[in-house]
Order: C-alpha cells, then sequence, then structure tokens
C-alpha cells in the first residue's frame, strides 16, 4: 500500500509531481476534461502499472499527453488535416489518432501494439506545466477505476486510487467533464472514433467535410476497437509447458529453452510491460506458431491473458 501524496498545484507541488513520473510512478493529474491517472508513456513498466492500478482487465491503447504541438510532432506523423486539427483545437479537448513515429521511443504498452498512438494537449495550466516540468509524454487514461464513473475531482481520485498510486495534483474541477473527442484517420478520411468534450460540428467546420463516424455503421463497440488491437501473423497456442520443435516459445517464470521470456523472475508489471514487444520479435521470425507458457489470471495477469486469448483466437 502507497500513501497517495495529495499535492496542490503550486510550483513545488508541480515540482515533485514531475519528479514522480521521472522516477516512474504514477500520478493523477487535472485536465479539462477528467482527471488523468499519468505514467511515463516511454516506459513500459510505468505503463503497466497504469493498468493494475485502475484494476483494468485489457489492455487498451492509451493517449499519451504532451505540452505542446511542436512536442506531439516528435511522436507522430501528421497529415495536413491532422495538423489542421491541431493546430485549430490544441490546446483543447481533441485527441489525434496518428502513425507513431518509429523512433518516438514509446512503451509498446501505451499504444498495446498498434502503429498507431492517441495524441492530445490538455487545456489545462497545471496540467501543461506539469508536461512541461516531466519534459516528455505522459499517457494517462481517465483516473477512475475500471468500470467506475470518470472522476472531475481530486476527492473523486481519491476514493478510487487513494493508495495505489503516488500522488494526485489538486487543482479543483474539471471545467468540461467529459472525455476528449478522438479522431482518427481511415484510409486518410478523418473518422470520430469517440465523441467527447469538442463538439463534432466544430471539426467538421474546420476540415470543411463530414467525419466518418465508423461505430454507428457496424455494432457498436469500445472505442479504439475499430483499428483492430495488433494481432500477430503466427498462431497463438497457450498455456504450453511443452513447446513442439515447429513452434518459438514465449515463456514467463523460471521456464527452459524459451526464445523470450516475458519475465524469469515471474514478476506481471514486467511481463505486461515486454508483450507487445516480445509478440512483434517473435512475429517477426516468420514461424508459423508462437508457444507461450502459462501466465497466473490474477492481477495484471487478467489483462496479459486476455490479450493472448485475443491473439490465440482463429483469424476470419
Ligand atoms: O479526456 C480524455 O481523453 C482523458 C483525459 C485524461 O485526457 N483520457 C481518456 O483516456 O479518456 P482513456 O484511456 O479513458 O480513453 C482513451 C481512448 C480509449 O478508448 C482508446 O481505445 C482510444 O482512446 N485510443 C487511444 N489510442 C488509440 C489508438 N491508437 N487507436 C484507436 N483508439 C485509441
Ligand atoms: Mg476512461
Amino acid at each position: 500500500m502507497t500513501q497517495t501524496e495529495l499535492l496542490s498545484a503550486s510550483p513545488k507541488g508541480i515540482g515533485r509531481a514531475a519528479e514522480l513520473l521521472r522516477d516512474g510512478q504514477l500520478v493523477a493529474f487535472p485536465t479539462e476534461t477528467v482527471y488523468g491517472l499519468g505514467g511515463d508513456a516511454c516506459a513500459g513498466r510505468a505503463v503497466a502499472r497504469i493498468y493494475e492500478a485502475k484494476g483494468r482487465p485489457s489492455f487498451n491503447p492509451l493517449i499519451a499527453h504532451v505540452a505542446d504541438l511542436a512536442t506531439a510532432r516528435a511522436f507522430a506523423d501528421f497529415s495536413d488535416d491532422a495538423l489542421r486539427l491541431a493546430t485549430a483545437f490544441w490546446p483543447g479537448p481533441l485527441t489525434i489518432v496518428l502513425p507513431v513515429r518509429a523512433d518516438a521511443g514509446l512503451s509498446t504498452l501505451a499504444t498495446a501494439g498498434l502503429t498507431t498512438i492517441g495524441l492530445r494537449v490538455p487545456d489545462h495550466e497545471s496540467a501543461r506545466a506539469l508536461l512541461t516540468a516531466f519534459g516528455g509524454p505522459v499517457a494517462a487514461p481517465s483516473a477512475n477505476l475500471s468500470g467506475r464513473i470518470s472522476p472531475t475531482t481530486a476527492a473523486h481520485v481519491m476514493a478510487g486510487l487513494s493508495g495505489k498510486i503516488a500522488a494526485v495534483l489538486d487543482d479543483g474541477p474539471c471545467s468540461i467533464g467529459v472525455e476528449s473527442t478522438i479522431v482518427g484517420f481511415e484510409l486518410g478520411e478523418a473518422a470520430l472514433l469517440r465523441p467527447g468534450g469538442l463538439p463534432v460540428e466544430a471539426i467538421e467546420a474546420c476540415l470543411g467535410r463530414p467525419l466518418l463516424t465508423p461505430h454507428t455503421s457496424e455494432t457498436p463497440s469500445a472505442p479504439g476497437q475499430l483499428q483492430s488491437h495488433y494481432a500477430p501473423k503466427a498462431a497463438v497456442r497457450l498455456n504450453v509447458t511443452d513447446p513442439r520443435d515447429d513452434e518459438i516459445f514465449l515463456g514467463f517464470g523460471a521456464v527452459e529453452c524459451a526464445a523470450l521470456n516475458l519475465s524469469p523472475s515471474g514478476d506481471l508489471v514486467e511481463a505486461a510491460s515486454e508483450l507487445f514487444n516480445a509478440l512483434h520479435i517473435l512475429d517477426d521470425q516468420g514461424v508459423e506458431t508462437i508457444a507461450v507458457s502459462p501466465i497466473p489470471d490474477t492481477g495484471l495477469g487478467r489483462a496479459i491473458n486476455d490479450r493472448l486469448r485475443r491473439a490465440a483466437a482463429p483469424r476470419n
């Protein structure tokens, strides 16, 4: 159990929050939409701790928060339309999903193994002061336990996450109170991935044409499900203790002859932080089947197993 620090939005409090982020710890912070649960987006273990603290049973890609557009451009490739939106609406309640730059250094757990990243510059003085002081991208989902209501005050955050995170930066209630609008691009066309704090009409007026709304045409699904989660080309066989000769073995814990091991010491935080990276590396070997050790189905293990089951599910 961690003693969660309640920090005021003073230079001292913001400095402390940035220091905790640099140390790989989790800090909840205010934005104009909702409070976010922040961790260093380039540190796999910090990102793994976000899922652990929220008790999320699956890995959704997370939004990376940055201080300004110039910083954002170091992490993703902006099309002309993306630049137009960012220039018009940042800082503000708009998340733009874009192709991640190969040299970005983002944790593959933050992107859930996808080749895209959701980026956002919050319109909140303390949030941007924290992002500037920290100096890097901060991955942050809403700072609530999985399945609970998004928090719009520091007290809401404390009610759910006290004892599970290092600190909460308190700067009063959020002005908007609903999450950001998320826009992505489908074959170059802007698409609405999640309605939110920025009205769709404003986005359409800026682009001069309607947004695609992929979710209304098909069975509604959770945001982020549209660009399907990363699936390896290889087949995946689970709960394997004795891999066959023609399989490549992804181990966990004290196992022999693994091509890669998610965590030789059996640490689920480490395993989560390595998962997508390991799948990518093994998939790139061009084998037909990746065999995976059993993973305990507790804590972060539930999210790891959820992801592995999807990877192992029959393909269309
Ligand atoms: O207002 C907000 O957006 C708040 C504050 C803290 O900034 N954050 C937030 O994060 O709502 P979260 O994790 O609760 O929602 C992020 C959504 C997820 O549903 C995820 O699926 C989607 O964004 N998303 C993130 N990256 C994506 C990507 N590369 N492709 C598709 N969807 C993505
Ligand atoms: Mg949320």
